[in-house]
């Protein structure tokens, strides 16, 4: 098996990067951090999603506030902000595409986002959404859309230490 392979050395070598530069980032780099969030896989290929990309810093300091204070939010020269679209999965697949599958699609684009970016050479953390009322209030997201992720993206400030995994055996087992 070949573990030097760069996509197998990005997934092992990516952190969640928590200081950020201010150095804006071209507009190509962004465009195409977009096609890998657009790239991930989706329930029935629904892509029920909407990408924004904050620069504004009014909005960022107010996405920061309203995640708790992580100055990463307000210091990142650009915020990505992966929103799921429920009614679309739910015309498909129902509740289950409304209150899950949606979700995990969303997820999927943002794990694509993240080793996208780390390939590119820039450093970024998932913030979760807690306040998602207050945060969709903020953005002015139409009903449809539910803000999932907030990921700020810049040139990294800092090289933080693999912070551990459970060992596979803890977390994993062969049946048969
Ligand atoms: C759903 C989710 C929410 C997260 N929320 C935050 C957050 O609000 N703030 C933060 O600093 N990191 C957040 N993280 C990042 C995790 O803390 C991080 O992935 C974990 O500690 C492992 O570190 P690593 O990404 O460097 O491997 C979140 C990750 C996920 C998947």
């Amino acid at each position: 098996m070949n573990t030097e392979s760069p996509v197998i050395q990005c997934i092992f070598k990516r952190r969640s990067v928590r200081k950020l530069k201010p150095d804006p980032l071209p507009d190509q780099d962004m465009n195409l951090m977009l096609e890998c969030l657009q790239m991930a896989p989706s329930a029935g290929n629904i892509q029920p999603w909407f990408f924004y990309i904050v620069k504004d810093q009014a909005l960022k300091d107010r996405l920061c506030t309203l995640s708790f204070d992580q100055k990463v939010v307000a210091q990142a020269p650009v915020v990505f902000v992966v929103c799921a679209r429920p009614l679309e999965s739910a015309k498909e697949y129902g509740d289950l595409g409304r209150d899950f599958f949606c979700i995990q699609d969303t997820a999927a684009a943002v794990q694509n986002l993240l080793l996208a970016v780390h390939a590119m050479g820039y450093g970024a953390v998932w913030i979760g959404v807690v306040k998602e009322k207050e945060i969709a209030a903020c953005l002015g997201l139409p009903e449809n859309e539910r803000p999932v992720a907030l990921i700020p993206v810049g040139l990294a400030d800092e090289s933080p230490a693999f912070p551990g995994r459970k060992s596979l055996d803890k977390i994993s087992r062969v049946l048969g």
